[in-house]
């Protein structure tokens, strides 16, 4: 290393951890000084057949165990705007991650306060969060008096519930639990939409656990994406290639194709057809493989299907009649590409083919043991970039298991010896320098989707930091 300068960078960035990196990587997280508040996150009033899977879930944003002494949940019937059931929170608290369950028994995990089957009627109705001192009882009339947090919903697009709309939550729509979203069960999810506004979606129930919010944007694309990637074969799973896509939809005129870094030369393709689950996935793998597959691999295909080193994951548009073994990489048709390493070495002729300007994604020793995969975990829009990739735990055929903001920490770096009047790059570019330097610390698998935000850089002097 040279002479460091005097002068040194100090960035503050928010990252988002899982659950045991940020037990590990944040020892001292500085308290955070905002207010919390208790929401109604979750809602499945509507199951298949008979209600016996209902359950209402309430969230602590303060993402830690709350009490909900003082607090009262009223579900209102729509004919006639009035309460049917009412439950005095008193004594209860959330659990340690501030998720609160009502519902059935056989709602899993099992809920604190528990529901006889058929309680939470389908709408139009409404269900109110209030906090007061015990004005709420069966038949009370709709009120707005003490009231947190409201939802009304309903299950058919037709039903009206304006009385319960005008005193709960003036200017919203009643929100549809469209029991045509998925085949199986649904449920009505808290989501906060990019002007940062609140919103329920309709989505898969996801009882005590984070929700998963996709956009309805993406929710209605057409485009198919590279998903979730498995590229080492071991006793705990078998490799595998997911794909999202719109939700129980045809997919055909696609071609799946691995391309060999160095080389930049095909060495694997096949036709990708069928179709994908209520969640928009649709999964190819080995025949062999513990978790059904959607699509197998063909019956030729080498075994292990993933080359070492820098190689390409693409998926073209069309049929498997345009490539041979040994075609050239290319960009032609090209819907998504994840160009990742397994080793330290890059390819940057490849990149330079099939994700201009992006980075490379790197593989670490953990992933060499099988137990993790690498995960789309930036949504949407995003294309042919490896930066909206994270390791994480293998979720075949299911959706991925990504950094949780719930678990979110600002960070400081100092940036010794950095002279950042030349160094001008984008916040990315930062973050990914950033994402880099930081798990060559703790191997703990943080790549650039751990970063939310913008990068700021402050001049400051540092030392006595590490
Ligand atoms: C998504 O599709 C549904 C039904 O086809 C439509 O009602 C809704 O407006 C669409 N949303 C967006 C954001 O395009
Ligand atoms: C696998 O078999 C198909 C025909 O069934 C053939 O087109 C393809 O080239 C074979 N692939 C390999 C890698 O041998
Ligand atoms: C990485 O793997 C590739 C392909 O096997 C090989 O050519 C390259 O030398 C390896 N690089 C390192 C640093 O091991
Ligand atoms: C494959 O694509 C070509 C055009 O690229 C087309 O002529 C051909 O009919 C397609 N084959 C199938 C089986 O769809």
């Amino acid at each position: 290393m040279g002479a460091v300068q005097l002068t040194a960078a100090v960035a503050f960035v928010c990252l988002l951890l899982p659950d045991t990196a940020a037990q590990n990587l944040i020892k001292n997280p500085r308290e955070q000084k905002t207010e919390h508040s208790l929401l109604i996150n979750e809602i499945n009033a509507d199951n298949p057949g008979l209600d016996t899977w209902e359950f209402l879930e309430l969230y602590h944003t303060s993402g830690h165990q709350a009490a909900l002494d003082g607090y009262y949940l009223v579900f209102y019937n729509g004919n006639g705007n009035q309460a049917y059931k009412v439950l005095n929170l008193q004594g209860h608290v959330t659990n340690s991650q501030g998720f609160f369950l009502v519902g059935s028994h056989t709602v899993n995990p099992l809920p604190s306060l528990t529901l006889r089957p058929n309680t939470i009627q389908n709408g139009p109705d409404a269900i109110a969060l209030y906090y007061g001192n015990g004005r709420y009882f069966e038949g009370i009339k709709v009120t707005n008096n003490g009231l947190v947090d409201a939802l009304v919903h309903k299950s058919k697009k037709a039903d009206k519930a304006d009385t319960l709309l005008s005193v709960l939550t003036p200017d919203q729509d009643a929100f549809l639990e469209d029991p045509l979203f998925r085949s199986t069960d649904e449920s009505l999810e808290r989501c906060r939409g990019s002007d940062l506004q609140w919103f329920f979606q309709v989505a898969m129930p996801t009882p005590g656990r984070d929700n998963h919010c996709i956009p309805s944007s993406q929710l209605n694309a057409s485009t198919v994406l590279i998903s979730e990637i498995s590229t080492v074969s071991t006793s705990e799973g078998l490799e595998f290639i997911e794909l999202q896509g719109p939700p129980s939809t045809t997919l055909g005129d696609l071609v799946l194709v691995l391309i060999e870094g160095g080389a930049k030369e095909v060495y694997f393709f096949m036709d990708v057809y069928g179709k994908t689950s209520p969640d928009g996935v649709l999964l190819i793998g080995p025949a062999q493989s513990k978790t059904p597959v959607d699509l197998q691999f063909p019956q030729n295909a080498s075994s292990p299907l993933f080359r070492a080193g820098p190689n390409a994951v693409a998926l073209y548009l069309g049929n498997s009649s345009s490539f041979s073994l040994g075609t050239a990489a290319s960009a032609t048709n090209l819907l998504d590409a994840l160009v990742y390493t397994s080793n330290r070495s890059t390819a940057p002729e490849l990149l330079e083919i099939l994700t201009p300007g992006r980075p490379i994604f790197y593989e670490d020793e953990r992933h060499q043991q099988g137990d993790v995969s690498v995960s789309r975990c930036s949504c949407c829009s995003v294309t042919r970039d490896a930066s909206a990739y994270a390791l994480s735990s293998p979720t075949p055929g299911q959706f991925n298991d990504c950094p949780s903001k719930r678990f979110s920490q600002a960070i400081s770096f100092c940036l010794h010896g950095a002279d950042c009047q030349q160094w001008s790059p984008g916040s990315n570019e930062i973050q990914r320098v950033l994402a880099h330097s930081l798990d060559a610390q703790c191997n703990c698998g943080v790549s650039a989707v751990y970063f939310k935000g913008k990068v700021y850089l402050y001049w400051q002097w540092c030392s006595g930091l590490g």
